[in-house]
């Protein structure tokens, strides 16, 4: 391949309004898709999250949880992909429309996870898809899992199992505020961090809030988790504020 890629993460409080259920942020969506058109990168993999399609359907009926043998969990299950694929639409017509040549892939048809973990490889067909020069678009998604039969795989993992199987040059993630803080800025007053270490990083893992109310994957600390192994390999990731303009 010719570049390394770069593996970006439109988060889901960036392309939804997070408190509002089903509900897309269009401006946001529009905006980022012209900015990812004007920055050309070569080679390039987006995946973005699930914000109020994804979240508040897998924890009405504990998607992540695993299938409690139950038809309304089914049910569920095939409402959240529901949810997940009208987002992705939204914003495969946005990438299209700025020329960006995206082709979606599925989570849900393509892996398969273990214990929420995903085992599986999917570098060969990103790779297919890079060597033609599209852009391969992925999304957190309700998967099936080998051992809980479904659960809900995270955006953020797809995001470091992707950069550590092509060896990506770098991650960027595009979230809600500035990056990481010290303290939570939400909570109390925080220091934004500009540049941290491997070891930082582990250390801010442990002291950062688990969750928020809508989210089923971890919050920053599920993310900050996630995002360690492909520090570990040596891949840059670059976490910044795709709610203001020209950030990402
Ligand atoms: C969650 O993906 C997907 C579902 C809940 C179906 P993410 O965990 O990556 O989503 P955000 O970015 O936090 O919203």
């Amino acid at each position: 391949m010719k570049a390394r890629p770069i593996v970006l993460k439109l988060g889901g409080s960036v392309i939804t309004h997070k408190d509002v259920p089903l509900s897309a942020n269009e401006s946001a969506i529009e905006r980022l898709a012209e900015e990812i058109a004007e920055a050309k990168v070569p080679q390039l993999i987006i995946v973005h999250g699930g914000g109020s399609f994804g979240h508040p359907l897998a924890k009405k009926y504990s998607i992540k949880e695993g299938f409690n043998g139950k038809f309304s969990q089914l049910l569920g299950f095939s409402e959240t992909h529901q949810a997940m694929i009208t987002l992705n639409n939204m914003i495969l017509k946005a990438l299209i429309h700025c020329n960006i040549p995206a082709l979606t892939i599925a989570p849900s048809s393509t892996i398969v996870s273990k214990s929420g973990r995903m085992v599986a490889r999917i570098d060969d067909h990103l790779k297919n898809l890079l060597r033609l020069g599209l852009v391969p678009l992925l999304y957190g998604d309700a998967v099936l899992d080998s051992d809980k039969g479904f659960t809900i795989l995270s955006g953020d993992q797809l995001v470091a199992a992707a950069a550590i199987q092509l060896n990506a040059e770098r991650i960027i993630i595009g979230v809600e505020g500035d990056g990481l803080f010290k303290t939570d800025p939400k909570l109390g007053r925080g220091d934004l961090i500009r540049t941290c270490t491997l070891q930082q990083l582990k250390e801010l893992g442990k002291q950062t809030r688990k969750t928020t109310a809508h989210d089923v994957t971890g919050g920053m600390q599920g993310k900050i988790a996630e995002l360690v192994p492909a520090v570990e390999k040596g891949i840059t990731v670059a976490i910044v504020n795709a709610c203001k303009p020209q950030r990402v």
